[in-house]
């Protein structure tokens, strides 16, 4: 019964970096460092979020972001832990947040990377104690090293991703990313404060048996997005919503299935935002071997025009996408 009482120890996060780096002999180590600082932003908000109830870290924040949404105080203490921890680490240029319309400067110029995130993802959750999870976005810069990073770093497109990843605070704190050789998931071990590798190739299933959309918005909906739900329906799929996108994400990826934010008649792109919720999840996705499309384009082709842009996310299993496609296009 040894097996009952043996502690888990795997692969941490470290040393799974440091394996992975070693792969590519021309690697400077600077995303290593980069993913590292990550790591422990996620650790810190983690922190935060697990006490949420107990400390004064709940309620409304008493401001609207550039999206008009009313911020929650821990949009606003992710953000400041997220900023904080990326500027100490030195591996970011730049940053854009969902909380803040203009880019951040760390003030290390002679950094490479830039990184668009969500801090909080899942706001309306955070005081109901449901799964919440941060979102990232990497991108080597173009603007020269040294100089001031600028517009042009961040809206490369989705291809140019380096690499992208999420945090789920879920009934476990999981860290899944991909730096555009597979996808892999370490789940977070509260008493030695690291995460281990526990998923180390995340692919989703070709189809799956879940959907999941805010069905609330159904007289909102194109008709061809009320006949593709119909269509779920009647094959007897199960409905998941969350309303957290990384956890509907998260659950879909393992499980197979889709999540759908289509268009509707008051907002023509939907709600999520490009940047930090539709290019990180779409990466990551296809490097799991599923699909994001717009219902009408990859969502990794979408050319950005601005920051906080937003854009129709139907993601998920890849056959279950090619059939709204399908319905999509019958509608035209
Ligand atoms: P955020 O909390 O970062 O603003 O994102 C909220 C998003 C996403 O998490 C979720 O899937 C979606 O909003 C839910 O929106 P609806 O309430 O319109 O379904
Ligand atoms: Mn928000
Ligand atoms: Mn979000
Ligand atoms: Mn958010």
């Amino acid at each position: 019964d040894e097996d009952l009482i043996a502690t888990p120890v795997g692969t941490t996060l470290e040393r799974y970096i440091m394996r992975k780096q070693a792969e590519f002999p021309f690697a400077t180590g600077e995303l290593s460092q980069l993913l590292r600082d990550i790591a422990l932003a996620g650790k810190i908000i983690n922190r935060e979020v697990n006490r949420a109830g107990l400390s004064d870290v709940t309620g409304a924040y008493g401001r609207e972001n550039v999206q008009g949404e009313q911020q929650q105080r821990l949009d606003m203490a992710a953000h400041i832990r997220f900023v904080r921890a990326l500027r100490n680490g030195g591996q970011a240029c730049a940053v854009l947040s969902e909380e803040e319309e203009a880019i951040i400067y760390t003030g290390n110029d002679q950094a490479k990377y830039v990184v668009a995130m969500d801090p909080l993802d899942g706001s309306s959750n955070i005081d109901v104690n449901v799964p919440i999870g941060t979102l990232f976005s990497i991108y080597s810069r173009v603007t020269p090293v040294g100089s001031k990073a600028n517009e042009t770093d961040f809206l490369q497109g989705g291809r140019k991703q380096v690499a992208a990843g999420y945090v789920l605070y879920g009934s476990s704190t999981m860290l899944v990313y991909t730096t555009g050789h597979g996808v892999a998931g370490f789940t977070y071990e509260p008493s030695l404060g690291e995460f281990f590798l526990s998923h180390p190739d995340l692919r989703i299933p070709a189809t799956g048996t879940t959907f999941s959309c805010n069905e609330g918005y159904w007289f909102e909906y194109p008709a061809y997005v009320r006949t593709y739900l119909e269509n779920c329906k009647r094959s007897r799929m199960n409905g998941r919503y969350i309303g957290s996108l990384v956890a509907d994400y998260h659950r879909n990826l393992l499980t197979g299935g889709i999540y759908l934010y289509p268009p509707t008649g008051k907002n023509l792109d939907g709600k999520l935002r490009l940047l930090y919720e539709c290019y990180p999840l779409a990466f990551l996705i296809e490097q799991a071997g599923g699909a994001a499309s717009t219902g009408t384009e990859a969502v990794l082709d979408v050319t950005p025009e601005h920051y906080h842009q937003r854009c129709p996310l139907i993601i998920g299993s890849a056959e279950l996408v090619n059939e709204y496609l399908v319905c999509a296009a019958a509608e035209v």
